[in-house]
């Protein structure tokens, strides 16, 4: 009787302690990300509309209840003649009653450099009266899988009389 149990202990951990050392460890990847939006609703270049608002198409962003669509250049500098990386598509609606804050939702899809074919998808409030807003990364595809993370969001350059805005968008994220 005891010859068999010293026998059978070490038949059944040894295939245990295997499993537990072998078992692959899910390590996630840490990436920083410096972007550059361009939001113009002017311009030869403009990538962004009001769609509707409390007086038709036509309103300001800048009172509530003001939806706008977007589909802006994404750079890696802050240049707007530096490399295209992406494009920022979704839209933004003045969410606050007294217009000094939107709510975003938008997709950062990447279409060349490092990230191509990958997106992230961003969603949060923009009180765009602060210096800095800080915005989450709720998911992605591609390299960013299971993404998750933050980013914190700054006005870089501002003309308001031509609506015309340069965002930095300051991202963290851990993915595997
Ligand atoms: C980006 O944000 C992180 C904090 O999340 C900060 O440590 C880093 O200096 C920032 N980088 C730039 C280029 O602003």
């Amino acid at each position: 009787m005891s010859n068999h149990l010293f026998l059978t202990i070490p038949l059944i951990a040894i295939p245990i302690l295997y499993w537990v050392y072998t078992y692959p460890k899910k390590k996630y990847k840490q990436t920083n990300l410096v972007l550059y939006v361009h939001d113009s609703l002017t311009g030869d270049d403009k990538s962004a509309m009001t769609v509707a608002g409390k007086d038709g198409p036509t309103t300001s962003i800048m009172h509530f209840g003001t939806l706008l669509a977007h589909d802006d250049p994404v750079t890696m500098g802050p240049d707007p003649g530096s490399k295209e990386v992406g494009r920022a598509q979704g839209m933004y609606i003045n969410s606050q009653l007294d217009g000094k804050a939107l709510y975003m939702t938008f997709s950062v899809m990447f279409t060349d450099g490092e990230y191509k074919g990958s997106t992230l998808e961003i969603q949060g409030a923009d009180p765009f009266v602060l210096k800095e807003r800080e915005f989450s990364v709720v998911s992605g595809t591609g390299c960013f899988r299971f993404v998750r993370g933050y980013g914190i969001m700054t006005t870089e350059f501002l003309d308001l009389q031509n609506m015309r805005a340069i965002i930095k968008l300051n991202i963290t994220v851990r993915h595997f």
